[in-house]
Order: C-alpha cells, then sequence, then structure tokens
C-alpha cells in the first residue's frame, strides 16, 4: 500500500533494465555504484536461454576498485508496489536485491543516496561465472530464450551504454567477438519457448 511518508525507492539498473525498465518510474539518472563489475556470468534459463542450453546474461561482481556506470530510475509511487513485485518475478532466475549507495553523475546534477540493485551471486543455481571471453561470446552468439536472442540483450545494452556515454571494456570486448548475424532458432527451440509460460522480458 502506497505511503506518502515512505522514502522513494530507486533501482539501480545494469543491463537489460537499463535498455527495456518494462515498468513506469517518475524520474531517472545516470550514475555509478562502487566496489562492482559488470559481468556476464549469470545463466539465463527463462529468459534468453533454455533449460539445458542457457544463455548468459549480467550480473555484478564485487571488485575493490570496481565502478559499476548505469541508470537509476524513481519508482512511481503510486505503482511502487507492483513495480517490486514485477521486477523481482523479472529477476526470478536467482536475483536478490541489494542496498546500495547510487552515485549520480548527470549532468549538472550530483550526490548520492539508496537504490536497490538486483545481484546474481555464486550461490544462485543457474550462476555460470568467469570464462574466456571468446567462450562467452560464443555462448550469448548462439542462445535464444522466451524473451528473444542473447546477441540482442548484449547489442541493446551496448548500444545503450554507448548513448549513455558509458565505457565498459567487458561489454566492448565482447560486442567485437559478436558475429554479424545470429543463427535463427532451431524449430525445437521456437516450439519451447512457444510453449512456456509469459514471462516478462529482460
Ligand atoms: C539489471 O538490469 O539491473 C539487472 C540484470 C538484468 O535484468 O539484465
Amino acid at each position: 500500500m502506497f505511503d506518502p511518508a515512505s522514502p522513494p525507492v530507486w533501482i539501480f539498473a545494469y543491463g537489460s533494465l537499463i535498455w527495456r525498465p518494462g515498468f513506469c518510474y517518475a524520474e531517472r539518472a545516470r550514475g555509478f555504484v562502487r566496489g562492482w563489475s559488470r559481468r556476464f556470468w549469470q545463466g539465463s534459463t527463462d529468459h534468453r536461454g533454455l533449460p539445458g542450453a542457457p544463455g548468459r546474461v549480467l550480473t555484478v561482481t564485487p571488485e575493490a576498485s570496481g565502478s559499476c556506470w548505469g541508470i537509476a530510475y524513481r519508482l512511481d509511487e503510486c505503482t511502487r508496489d507492483a513495480t517490486l513485485q514485477a521486477l523481482d518475478e523479472r529477476e526470478r532466475g536467482g536475483y536478490e536485491r541489494y542496498v546500495v549507495d547510487f552515485h549520480c553523475n548527470d549532468g549538472a546534477r550530483s550526490g548520492s543516496w539508496p537504490a536497490l540493485m538486483y545481484v546474481a551471486g555464486p550461490d544462485n543455481p543457474n550462476y555460470l561465472g568467469p570464462a574466456p571471453l571468446a567462450s562467452i561470446a560464443e555462448q550469448v552468439q548462439r542462445a535464444h530464450g522466451p524473451s528473444g536472442s542473447n546477441r540482442e540483450y548484449l547489442l541493446e545494452l551496448h548500444a545503450m551504454l554507448l548513448t549513455l556515454g558509458i565505457e565498459d571494456d567487458h561489454i566492448q570486448g565482447l560486442a567485437a567477438l559478436l558475429r554479424p548475424s545470429a543463427p535463427p532458432p532451431t524449430e525445437q527451440a521456437q516450439g519451447d519457448a512457444e510453449e512456456r509460460p509469459h514471462v516478462r522480458s529482460a
């Protein structure tokens, strides 16, 4: 239930929530969180891959010298609870909510305040962990799931980071390794995706 006295809720986005938030927000700001790095280390069997043929999607991993740049969204108060519920559902493949300090760096706007961030840690069953960049790119090139191709996930993110003026070596390295076009999904993968219940895309 909406409580006008409660503090605003911000979500810090570093992956698909940057380019496809899929929820109403009151405002957004560019900035970063310290001590975290963005990595394609999380397996996806519900959005960008399938059970037995997982895709690779983003999580953040603690790294003392790292900073992860992205977008923070202030949730619309009237739809806040429903949005959080929908996000928990969308990120249910292994992510947990963390509270982090968001550092705003958006034109003339600065400052820092708490935000929620979805983190898929090494203990979740879909976690894949580090791998050589070429192997990650190969897996991304191949994988496809109910929300679309894994390739789209990477390329949309890469394009949005460029638009936002955010440099990320991990993402740039992977985008450079992708071949021009992905093979079409097999009939089997397509059939499986159609039989699965509708999920919000990520
Ligand atoms: C995020 O975008 O912040 C979480 C990971 C994802 O959904 O790709």
